[in-house]
């Protein structure tokens, strides 16, 4: 892995997305402008935005949807959608405490009200969504690609089996919890991404970029 220099947000302390600044430090990965893809599926699924191409033609979720966001990070993506979507019951959720700390100052500075869990994956979350997002790790610590990551936590991108440890086990957990589900991986791991949610019943209904939207009941 080659090194980079320190990164600009964490000097700074905050890093946009979706249009807005994010309070980052070194507990939280620094957002990515790829992950904003996740906002706008979500958005495209509520009916309040249609992307061009998108295969889900019409609003499937209903007026106040659940929504889900697993390994929230700094919570750009939680915030986001509960600013984007205010009717909507938004929870997040990470593994980290102090990512968690980032993410409830982030939804503090926007004034919006999210449930937040410290939790592994679903094992510490109770009922079902409309939809669950989720931008976990997914780096494999053979990619000799990756670079200029070395200042965020490995916590927030590494993960086993050729990166898809998470995912995979996710997308067991997630049957008969949610209705649509909304994967972030590398392009080059979407083939297998699909493959597995396949055997759990799963329909792959879109790839964006970065994003691979399913829906969980086929
Ligand atoms: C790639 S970062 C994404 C952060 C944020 N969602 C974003 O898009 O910027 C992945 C996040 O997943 C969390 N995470 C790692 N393992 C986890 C697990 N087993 N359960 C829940 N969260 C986990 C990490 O702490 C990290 O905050």
């Amino acid at each position: 892995m080659s090194e980079g220099s320190f990164p600009k947000a964490y000097k700074d302390g905050f890093k946009e997305f979706y249009g807005r600044e994010f309070l980052v430090t070194r507990d939280v990965l620094i957002p990515r402008p790829e992950t904003e893809t996740i906002v706008e599926i979500v958005l495209s699924l509520a009916g309040v935005q249609y992307l061009p191409g998108v295969i889900v033609p019409r609003r499937v979720l209903p007026d106040r949807p659940r929504i889900l966001d697993v390994g929230t990070g700094s919570g750009c993506v939680a915030v986001t959608l509960k600013l984007e979507l205010p009717e909507a019951s938004v929870a997040a959720s990470d593994v980290s405490k102090p990512a968690l700390d980032v993410a409830i100052t982030n939804a503090r500075k926007y004034g919006v009200d999210i449930d937040f869990f410290e939790s592994n994956l679903l094992e510490d979350i109770h009922g079902d969504f409309d939809v669950v997002v989720a931008n976990l790790p997914y780096v494999d610590k053979n990619w000799s690609w990756i670079s200029g990551v070395e200042y965020e936590p490995n916590l927030a991108l590494y993960a086993e089996d050729g990166g898809l440890g998470l995912i995979y086990r996710l997308l067991g957990q997630v049957k008969d919890r949610a209705k649509y589900l909304v994967i972030e991986a590398d392009p080059v791991q979407h083939d297998k991404v699909k493959e597995r949610a396949k055997s759990q019943g799963m329909r792959c209904l879109e790839t964006r970029g970065y994003q691979i939207l399913f829906s969980v009941l086929g």
